[in-house]
């Protein structure tokens, strides 16, 4: 698996933060078979209403017909990125389209990433 080039496009992705509240600019990259989705957070001026980058992601590919997300990548940060993990949220919708080995990278830069997986940042994962 390309871990590089889903980074890239996490670190790409998050160059269209919506983000002027925050300031915390994140980008998310999802791998479904060969296809990459990405998202980006997107705040609002009801700040309740934002969506993290990561569910962007997810929901644009299964809108576009995926159901099995393989890996996973997330870049975020202020003014210089910094190692972020998926909010709570973000690990359940992940969970209902990926498995519990799927990788989950928090990255950096290209160069600069690590990978978990899913159960290890969601145990005992709640499903039907
Ligand atoms: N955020 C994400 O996009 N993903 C996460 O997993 C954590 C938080 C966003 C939401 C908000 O726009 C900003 O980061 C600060 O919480």
């Amino acid at each position: 698996m390309d871990f590089k080039a889903l980074v890239r496009a996490a670190l790409k992705a998050r160059e269209n933060s919506y983000s002027p509240y925050s300031g915390f600019k994140v980008g998310a990259a999802v791998l479904c078979g060969d296809r990459i989705f990405t998202g980006c957070n997107v705040e609002n001026a009801a700040y309740g209403e934002t969506v993290c980058a990561e569910r962007v992601a997810v929901l644009k590919a299964v809108s576009e017909g995926e159901r099995v997300i393989s890996a996973v990548a997330i870049a975020g940060g202020g003014e210089k990125l910094e190692k972020t993990f998926p909010c709570g949220s973000c690990r359940q919708v992940m969970a209902e389209f990926a498995k519990p080995d799927t990788p989950v990278i928090t990255a950096i830069s290209e160069d600069d990433f690590e990978v978990y997986d899913l159960g290890g940042l969601l145990p005992n994962i709640f499903n039907l």
